[in-house]
């Protein structure tokens, strides 16, 4: 059975809903959204004071982030009875309006306090998967759920492709690791108190992480460096390399984490790769064979069972980000 509810979008309402929306997640947690209310409508706007100006210089990492918390806005919508029509850049390609969401009485998801756990419970657990190979079908599932966000999601399923990915990151990391002024950058987003930023709680010991892992110390014997377990990489992207695209892959991003929370799998994403231009050109020529322009990779495994909670990273009150 369907109900409609007829739940009036209060102020308060939509309050609680742009709250939830910004559970999602975003590159080093720096939220670079403030959100408005207008009538009905909840628009939001790209924060560009909290741009990562070396690491993310067209603003790839933050409109997405931006496109995460669209679509956590959007189920948080559904849980509460609400049906949420959104305008993707209203203003066009220039302008820092990402979105406008128009808030009506509609139908509540069957399962809304499931929604609201998951919602919450969806986090970035960047210690090291365990060996259990994550299932090809389970993979193409996370993919698809993205698809249906109008991204582009592919599987990296065979080895051979795998063990490139696998180069290309470490060659993105060996190069980044260089840099002097993107490696400040990351850093100043690191264990900076307050409400923002990545708490140093939730990054791993050193050996108890994937090589991989953007914030992982130095590869160790404990971290061979080729393929080493079973995890899953699915690239993300669209048709172009603009701002409405990577809205989309951020809604897609944020569909397929929070099913894969569900499911019982993490999520890392890996944006190195895609940040730095010799390893993206790569991805983009050799790997996917320019079907598509990259946006992100994200690998995907499960943590053994029984693993100690991460601590939740913080977020920015909503009193902070919400303008009157
Ligand atoms: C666009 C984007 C890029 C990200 N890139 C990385 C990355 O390269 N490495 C990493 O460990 N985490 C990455 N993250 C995860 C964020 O650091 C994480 O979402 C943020 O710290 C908030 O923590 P939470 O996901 O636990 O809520 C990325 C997230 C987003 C949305």
């Amino acid at each position: 059975m369907t109900v409609i509810v007829r739940e009036s979008t209060t102020t308060e309402v939509r309050r609680r809903l742009v709250e939830l929306a910004c559970l999602a997640p975003s590159v080093h947690n720096t939220q670079p959204w403030s959100w408005r209310l207008e009538g009905d409508r909840v628009l939001l706007y790209a924060d560009r004071t909290r741009a990562l100006p070396v690491e993310d210089p067209r603003g790839r990492n933050l409109v997405l982030s931006c496109g995460t918390a669209v679509h956590h806005l959007r189920v948080a919508a559904r849980a509460l009875g609400l049906d949420a029509r959104v305008e993707l850049m209203p203003d066009g390609d220039e302008r820092d309006l990402l979105a406008s969401i128009e808030l009506r009485p509609g139908f509540r998801s069957p399962t809304p306090s499931d929604d609201l756990t998951v919602l919450r419970a969806r986090c970035t657990d960047r210690r090291r998967f365990t060996l259990w190979p994550v299932p090809a079908a389970e993979l193409e599932a996370l993919a698809e759920e993205a698809r249906s966000w109008d991204c582009t999601a592919i599987p990296i399923l065979d080895l051979s492709t795998r063990f490139r990915v696998e180069l290309l990151t470490l060659r993105a990391q060996a190069s980044r690791s260089t840099d002097a002024a993107a490696t400040s950058e990351q850093r100043a987003w690191v264990g900076r108190g307050g409400y923002d930023g990545i708490p140093r709680e939730v990054l791993p010991e050193r050996g108890s992480t994937s090589h991989l892992a953007r914030f992982a110390t130095e590869p160790s014997p404990e971290n061979p460096t080729v393929v080493e377990s079973g995890d899953g990489v699915i690239v993300l992207g669209g048709p172009a390399d603009g701002p409405i695209d990577w809205l989309r892959t951020g809604e897609g991003l944020s569909a397929l984490w929070l099913r894969a929370t569900r499911a019982g799998m993490s999520v890392v994403p890996l944006s190195l790769p895609i940040e730095v231009e010799a390893s993206r050109t790569e991805l983009q020529h050799v790997v996917v064979q320019d079907a598509f322009v990259p946006h992100l990779l994200v690998r995907i495994g499960w943590q053994a069972i029984g693993r100690s909670e991460l601590p939740r990273t913080p977020r920015r009150p909503v009193a902070e980000v919400l303008k009157p």
